[in-house]
C-alpha cells in the first residue's frame, strides 16, 4: 500500500520539476495548522534561495500547476511563500477504504526486511524481578512489536544474568544452610546424585540476605568469590546447585513477565557467552588489541573526537577472571554468528551508558561485527516517585514488580464497578488487563531516556492520555457493536463524509501509517501512544456528535458504523504494539 505522504510528495516534487525547479523540493508533511489546511510544503523557500525568486513566485507556479489533479479539493499558495493543500472527500474516501483492506491497515513495510538482535529485560537470576527491569521490559517489548508490525526479524533475548557473583553468595549460603548436601561433598557424582530441590521463596529470600552478611562477613565474601570462580571452571557440584537455581528463578522469571505480556524468544544467559570468550581473546590479540595494564587485560577504546575521557576496556581482570564487558562482547560473537544482524539495540538503563560505549567500540575495531552493524545503548530514564526519586517501597526498600503490578491489579479492580461484568472472572480478567494497559502507557508516552513520575491514580483514570482511557474507548466501540448486533467482519461501506470531525478523524487515520514509521525511525513508542491518543479523542468527539445508533439514514449510519469497526481494529493494533490488550467491557 502506498503511504499519502509520499503520493503527495510525488505530485508535488514532479511539479516542481515541471516548473524547471529542483524535484527535491516537493516535500509534503502534515500541515501544522489543520485549520486552514491537511497538508503543506514549503520547499519554495529553499527553492527562493537557489533561484534568487521571492519564495511567493515559485509557490504559485507549482500551486498552479499541481491545483489541476482531481484529488485536491484546494492548492493554495499563501504569502510569503507556503503551499497549502487539502484533498477532497473522495481522495480522503479512497484511502480509507483501501486501509480498511490491507491486512497492514496501512502500515507501511520496510523495503528491506532487517534482523535486529534486541537485548531487554537482562533480569540476574536468584534476584526477583524488581521494579528497575519495568522499564526495560516494557520499552524493548514494544519497539520489537514496533519493529516486527512493519515487516522486520526481530530476535528478542532476555540476556540473564546468570553467571556472577550474585549465584556465588547464594550457593554460599545455601551450602552454610545445609551443609550435608550430597552437592557440596566432594563425592558427588552428576551420573547419579540428585540436587536437593530449592523452593522459589527460600530463594527470592536468600539473595539479599546472602547480599548483606557478605558485607560484614569478609570470609563469606570471600567462599562466595572462590565459589563463583569454580563454579566459572566448571566445579561438578555447585554446576548441579547451579541448574538447580536457574530451573527455578527462570520459571518464576517467564511468570512475572507473562503477567506483563513480555515475552523472548531466546533465554540465554551470561553462562551461555563462556564459550565464545576463547575466540573473543583470540581476535583481539590477532588485531593486536589486547595488552597488559595493572596486571589486567584491557582494549583502549578512546576515541579522538571524545569530549570525556573513555578508559579502556577491561578484558580479563588480574585474576584472570571475566568481567561484565566480556560476557558483552562474547554475546556479540554468538549473535553475529547466529543472525548476522543489521542490528543490535540493548534497551538499557542509561547509567550504562560507558558500559557499552567500551563494549561496542571495542567490538568495532575487533570487526566483531561488520562496519554497517548498528550497535546502539537505546538508553532508558528512571521511574520515579512522586517526590521525585527512584520509586521506592513505603519503608524505603526497592519493591518487587510482583508486588508493584497487585497493587495497581487491586486499584484497578476497585474503580471499576461490577454491573458492567458478567462474571466476578471476568472483572478479575479486566482488572488485570486495566492494569498492564496503566503501567504500561503510563511508561511508554515518556520519552524512554527521560525520567518520569509513577502515579496509580493518574494512570488509573479514564480521562486524559491513559491506557486506561484508550482501552475504555475500545470497550465504547465494543458496546455500540454490541447493541447494534455487528461484529468486526460487517462488510466496510464509506459512503460519504458528513461532519468535519469524521473528516479529521479519518484523516488521521490515513496519517497512521506515518507515526508507525516515525516511532520506527526514531525507536520512540512514545509517537505511537500520541497518535494513539489523538485517534481515541477524536472517536470520542466524533461518538458524542453523531448518534449513529438512532440514524436513519442508511449511507450514513453504515460509514459511522464502518468507521468504528475500522478505529477499533486500529486502536488495538495501537496497543498490540504497545504490549496492551484490549478487554470487551469495563
Ligand atoms: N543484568 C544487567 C543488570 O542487571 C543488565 C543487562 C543488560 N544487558 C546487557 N547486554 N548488558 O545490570
Amino acid at each position: 500500500m502506498t503511504n499519502i505522504i509520499n503520493d503527495l510528495t510525488k505530485i508535488v516534487s514532479e511539479a516542481f520539476e515541471e516548473c524547471g525547479y529542483d524535484k527535491s523540493l516537493g516535500a509534503v508533511s502534515v500541515s501544522d495548522r489543520l485549520d486552514l489546511c491537511q497538508f503543506q510544503c514549503n520547499g519554495a523557500f529553499a527553492g527562493a534561495k537557489l533561484y534568487k525568486k521571492a519564495p511567493f513566485m515559485i509557490a504559485d507556479e507549482v500551486a498552479e500547476k499541481i491545483s489541476k489533479n482531481e484529488i485536491f479539493k484546494s492548492v493554495e499558495m499563501v504569502k510569503p511563500g507556503f503551499i497549502n493543500i487539502t484533498l477532497n472527500d473522495e481522495s480522503i474516501l479512497k484511502k480509507i477504504l483501501e486501509i480498511a483492506d490491507d491486512i497492514n491497515l496501512g502500515i507501511p513495510q520496510s523495503d528491506k526486511c532487517e534482523t535486529i538482535v534486541l537485548d531487554y529485560g537482562g533480569p540476574n537470576v536468584a534476584k526477583p524481578l524488581h521494579i528497575g527491569h519495568l522499564r526495560s521490559a516494557i520499552i524493548g517489548e514494544s519497539l520489537k512489536r514496533i519493529a516486527r508490525a512493519m515487516g522486520n526479524r526481530v530476535i528478542s533475548d532476555v540476556h540473564l544474568g546468570d553467571w556472577g557473583l550474585q549465584i556465588g553468595l547464594v550457593i554460599a549460603e545455601l551450602s552454610e544452610r545445609n551443609p550435608g548436601w550430597i552437592c557440596f561433598s566432594p563425592e558427588f557424582n552428576p551420573d547419579k546424585d540428585k540436587v536437593d530441590p530449592i523452593n522459589v521463596d527460600e530463594l527470592n529470600e536468600i539473595y539479599p540476605f546472602a547480599s548483606q552478611k557478605s558485607k560484614s562477613d569478609d570470609d563469606f565474601k570471600e567462599k562466595a568469590r572462590t565459589i563463583t570462580a569454580e563454579l566459572q571452571s566448571g566445579h561438578k557440584g555447585y554446576m548441579a546447585v547451579w541448574k538447580e537455581i536457574m530451573r527455578v528463578s527462570v520459571k518464576d522469571l517467564k511468570e512475572n513477565y507473562q503477567k506483563l505480556y513480555v515475552d523472548f524468544d531466546l533465554w540465554y544467559g551470561e553462562s551461555d557467552a563462556d564459550k565464545y570468550v576463547d575466540e573473543l581473546i583470540d581476535r583481539l590479540n590477532e588485531k593486536g588489541l589486547l595488552y597488559e595494564s595493572d596486571g589486567a587485560m584491557v582494549v583502549d577504546v578512546e576515541e579522538e573526537t571524545d569530549k570525556t575521557s573513555i578508559p579502556p576496556v577491561i578484558i580479563k581482570k588480574s585474576d584472570n577472571s571475566n568481567i561484565y564487558a566480556t560476557t558483552d562482547l562474547a554475546t556479540i560473537i554468538q549473535r553475529q554468528k547466529d543472525f548476522n544482524p543489521d542490528r543490535i539495540w540493548y534497551v538499557v538503563d542509561k547509567r550504562q551508558g560507558l558500559h557499552l560505549t567500551q563494549v561496542f567500540r571495542c567490538a568495532k575495531k575487533a570487526g566483531i561485527v561488520p562496519k554497517s552493524t548498528e550497535l546502539a545503548h537505546l538508553a532508558i530514564g528512571t521511574m520515579n516517585g512522586k517526590d521525585g526519586k527512584p520509586y521506592k517501597t513505603r519503608d524505603g526498600g526497592v519493591m518487587r514488580l510482583s508486588d508493584l503490578l497487585n497493587t495497581v491489579i487491586e486499584a484497578a479492580y476497585e474503580k471499576m464497578s461490577d454491573e458492567n461484568f458478567e462474571s466476578v472472572e471476568e472483572k478479575r480478567e479486566a482488572a488485570q488487563k486495566v492494569a498492564v494497559a496503566a503501567v504500561k502507557f503510563g511508561d511508554l508516552s515518556n520519552h524512554i531516556t527521560k525520567d518520569y513520575i509513577f502515579d496509580i491514580e493518574k494512570f488509573l483514570s479514564f480521562e486524559g492520555k491513559t491506557g486506561t482511557y484508550l482501552i475504555y474507548t475500545v470497550t465504547r466501540i465494543n458496546s455500540i457493536l454490541r447493541n447494534l448486533g455487528i461484529d468486526e467482519d460487517n462488510p466496510i461501506k464509506f459512503k460519504g463524509i458528513y461532519s468535519d470531525v469524521e473528516r479529521e478523524l479519518m484523516l488521521n487515520i490515513i496519517l497512521s501509517g506515518e507515526a508507525f514509521k516515525h516511532s520506527f525511525d526514531e525507536r520512540a513508542p512514545s509517537v505511537i501512544c500520541d497518535n494513539a491518543y489523538r485517534l481515541a479523542s477524536l472517536f470520542s468527539t466524533f461518538y458524542h456528535d453523531n448518534h449513529i445508533m438512532g440514524e436513519t439514514d442508511e449511507d450514513k449510519q453504515s460509514t459511522w458504523i464502518s468507521l468504528c469497526i475500522l478505529v477499533k481494529k486500529l486502536l488495538v493494533k495501537h496497543l498490540d504494539v504497545l504490549g496492551i490488550k484490549a478487554v470487551e467491557r469495563m
